[in-house]
């Protein structure tokens, strides 16, 4: 295994001892997140984890966890007592940016539900600002996309639509993404501020204010870092 993979899986591994029975436990989406799904699959079937439920992020996290045998359930009002996700960026106060993998809106839907929610990544994802290796993904309408995108250029000049290949791509809620080049210097409670509140915009990949706590893997070992 490759050494990010295999530090990606120890954050996993950390996170999910925090699973207890009878949980309702988030599931994130993402290269990291897979891990914890397959951690927390391994307990499951082992008879370790009991009565736990999993709300998905993503129609793939969906999937695998089903595979696994882990009961997955819709979001519903009732709080999740944890979440497990993976980032883009973590920044020194646990600000994230989120979406590379497409997942954002249904990531923030879920995760903002959560009573803790818990970041994993390799060491690779810290940084000392948002914006400072990752654009920030913001999830656009289909509909009049190219006018929400001159809109979007007003804020955020720098940045395009993400297109792998002929066409572009599409997220679980049939949206588009625009992948923003973040300036040098912004406040990201402004910027968030003013990119919801442009016409076309569904969501953001800020995470601003909502993870506890992060378990970043390292060479050297586990890191946990919290507010
Ligand atoms: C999914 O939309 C994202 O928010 C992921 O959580 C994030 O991109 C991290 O993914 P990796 O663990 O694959 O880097």
């Amino acid at each position: 295994m490759a050494d990010l993979e295999r530090l990606k899986e120890e954050a996993a591994r950390r996170a999910v001892t925090l699973v207890r029975s009878g949980m309702r436990v988030g599931l994130g989406t993402g290269s990291t997140a897979k891990y914890a799904i397959l951690a927390i699959g391994e307990r499951v079937a082992s008879g370790d984890l009991r009565d736990i439920v999993g709300v998905a992020t993503s129609d793939a996290s969906e999937a695998l966890a089903r595979q696994l045998g882990i009961p997955v359930e819709p979001l519903d009002p009732r709080p999740l007592d944890l979440a497990i996700d993976g980032a883009d960026e973590i920044d020194p106060g646990l600000n994230l940016i989120k979406g590379l993998g497409g997942a954002l809106l249904r990531e923030k839907l879920t995760e903002v539900q959560a009573r803790r929610l818990v970041i994993i990544a390799d060491h690779t994802k810290v940084v000392t600002r948002l914006g400072e290796k990752a654009p920030l993904p913001v999830e656009i309408a289909r509909f009049g996309f190219l006018s929400t995108i001159e809109r979007l250029r007003g804020l955020v000049p720098g940045g395009r639509l993400r297109q792998p290949g002929a066409q572009p791509y599409v997220t679980d809620n049939g949206n588009y993404i625009y992948d923003a080049q973040l300036p040098q210097s912004f406040d990201p409670a402004t910027l968030e501020r003013q990119l919801k509140g442009t016409l076309g915009v569904v969501e953001t990949g800020f995470f601003l204010g909502m993870a506890e706590l992060a378990f970043v893997a390292a060479p050297e070992g586990v890191r946990e870092l919290g507010r």
